[in-house]
C-alpha cells in the first residue's frame, strides 16, 4: 500500500491499521517515505485526528525505532516524570532524589530549554562541572550506585519521532493531541521506566492553555501508558504564573536547593511533592505523600541529590552552600508601584524577559547565560504596599537591567483575587 493511498484514506477520515502505521514510521527511519507526503499525512491526521488503535500503533512504532534502554534489573522499583514545560519549572530536582531516597530508581533523559520554557539539562549543568553526556554503560552505573541520574540521551531513542517532529514544527501539525501523545510517550516507553507520572501544565505559559485540552492530552498519556503495560498517572497544573520563585537557569536550581535544605516552601514543593507520592503511590507505598515529605525533613532527599550531582562531576560544593550559585554580577531590586493586592504574575512576560537578558536560546545551538534570571517576592492574592520589593532582577550586563517590565509582569489592583490553584486535577486512567 503506497502512501498516496494512506494520505487519501486519512483526508477522507478513515483509521489507517497497525500495519499501515508501522509501514509508514519504518519508511521515515530508512527515508523512503518522503518528507512532502509525510507532510501531507500528518497534516490529515491533525485535521481528522486519530483513534486509541491508530495512536497506540504510532507510539509504539516510534518507540521502537531506535535504542530503548532496559530497566528491568530494577522490576517495578523504576521511575520517571515529564513535564510539558513551564517557567520556574523546577520539579526534577526535587521529583528525581525524594523518589530515590525512598527506595526508586530514576534515570530521568532530559532536554534543553528552548523559547520560554527552560531546560533540566541547562539547569543542572548551572552547577559547575556537572557533566550531563553520560554513555549508557555510566547511566546504568549511576542508577545502581546512586539510584538516580538526571542527563541528556543516552543514545538515539525515537528517531523517527525526531524527524517527524521536525516536519510538524514547519507543517503547521505540532497541536494535534493524538500526535503530541505518541510523541511524548513514545520516549516515555523507550526510556524503560515501569512506573511514569505526567505533569501536564496549562495556562498562559504552558503548551496548552485551556484546562480542558491539558486534561485531554493527560487522559490520552495515561491510556497509552496504561496499555503499553506501565503505570501511568497524569497531574495537571496551573502555569500561569511561575512555579518557583526563582526564573534563570542556577537561580532555579539554588531555588530547588533551598526547599531541598527546608528553607522554603511554596507551589514548587507543593507540585513535587504531589508528583513525588503519585510515583511512590503507584509503586504501592502506602503512606506516599508523608514518605515523601519525611525524604525532604530528613534531608535524604537533599543528600540523595548531592551524590546525584557528584557523580556527574560537581566540582562546588552547592547542597552546603547553594549562593555559590548565586554568580551573576548585578543585582537589582524591583518596588510596588502602588497598593492593592497582587492579583497576577505572568509567567510568559518574565520568561520572556529572562530569555533576553541571555537566560534562554531562540535557536537550539544559542548559548546562554546560567546565572541570569529573577526572583520573586510576592504571591499572587497577597496584599502589597508602594515601595515594597516585589523582585530582583540578576544580570551580568546591567544596561540590559528593565526594572518596568518586571513590574509590569507583577500585577496589582485594588480587589483581592483567590491564590492559584497549582494542582488542577489528578488523571489516573
Ligand atoms: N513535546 C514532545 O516531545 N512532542 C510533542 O509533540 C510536543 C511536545
Amino acid at each position: 500500500m503506497g502512501m498516496l493511498d494512506l494520505i487519501e484514506r486519512k483526508k477522507r477520515g478513515d483509521a489507517l491499521s497497525e500495519h499501515e502505521i508501522r509501514s509508514w514510521i519504518a519508511g521515515v527511519s530508512d527515508g523512503s517515505a518522503p518528507d512532502y507526503q509525510s507532510s501531507a499525512l500528518l497534516m490529515a491526521m491533525t485535521l481528522r485526528g486519530l483513534d486509541a488503535r491508530e495512536i497506540d500503533a504510532l507510539t509504539d512504532a516510534m518507540a521502537n525505532s531506535g535504542e530503548r534502554l532496559d530497566l528491568s534489573a530494577y522490576g517495578d522499583c523504576s521511575a520517571d516524570k515529564h513535564s510539558s514545560g513551564g517557567v520556574g519549572d523546577s520539579t526534577s530536582f526535587l521529583v528525581v532524589p525524594i523518589v530515590a531516597a525512598c527506595g526508586m530508581v530514576v534515570g530521568k533523559m532530559s532536554g534543553r530549554g528552548l523559547g520560554h520554557t527552560g531546560g533540566t539539562l541547562d539547569k543542572i549543568q548551572a552547577i559547575r562541572g556537572v557533566r550531563t553526556q553520560l554513555s549508557k554503560s555510566e547511566f546504568y552505573r549511576q542508577l545502581d550506585t546512586v539510584g538516580a541520574a538526571l542527563a541528556g540521551q543516552t543514545g538515539e531513542i525515537c528517531p523517527a519521532d525526531k524527524k517527524l517532529y521536525a516536519l510538524r514544527d514547519v507543517t503547521g501539525t505540532v497541536d494535534c493531541t493524538g500526535l503530541i501523545a505518541a510523541s511524548i510517550m513514545s520516549k516515555k516507553l523507550a526510556a524503560g521506566a515501569r512506573n511514569i507520572v505526567l505533569d501536564v501544565k496549562c495556562g498562559r505559559a504552558a503548551f496548552m492553555q485551556r484546562r480542558e485540552d491539558a486534561a485531554e492530552l493527560a487522559r490520552m498519556m495515561v491510556g497509552i501508558g496504561k496499555r503499553a503495560g506501565r503505570n501511568v498517572r497524569a497531574v495537571v497544573t496551573d502555569m500561569r504564573a511561575p512555579l518557583s520563585r526563582y526564573v534563570g537557569n542556577a537561580l532555579e536550581v539554588y531555588g530547588a536547593i533551598r526547599i531541598l535544605r527546608g528553607e522554603e516552601r511554596g507551589p514548587l514543593y507543593d507540585v513535587a511533592i504531589e508528583l513525588a507520592s503519585n510515583l511512590l503511590g503507584m509503586h504501592g507505598v502506602s503512606d506516599a505523600r508523608a514518605r515523601a515529605e519525611r525524604a525532604v525533613e530528613s534531608g535524604a532527599a537533599l543528600e540523595r541529590f548531592d551524590r546525584l550531582i557528584r557523580a556527574q562531576g560537581a566540582t562546588e560544593d552547592v547542597c552546603a552552600q547553594p549562593q555559590l550559585l548565586n554568580k551573576a554580577r548585578c543585582r537589582q531590586d524591583v518596588y510596588a508601584a502602588e497598593d492593592g493586592y497582587v492579583t497576577d504574575i505572568d509567567a510568559m512576560q518574565i520568561a520572556r524577559y529572562v530569555c533576553d537578558i541571555g537566560g534562554g536560546r531562540r535557536k537550539m545551538d544559542d548559548a546562554i547565560d546560567p546565572y541570569v534570571g529573577a526572583e520573586l517576592h510576592v504571591r499572587v492574592a497577597q496584599p502589597i504596599a508602594k515601595g515594597e520589593r516585589i523582585a530582583t532582577i540578576y544580570a551580568n550586563d546591567p544596561s540590559r537591567i528593565r526594572a518596568d517590565l518586571m513590574q509590569h509582569a507583577v500585577r496589582i489592583g485594588r480587589e483581592r483575587t483567590d491564590p492559584i490553584r497549582w494542582i488542577r486535577e489528578i488523571i489516573e486512567s
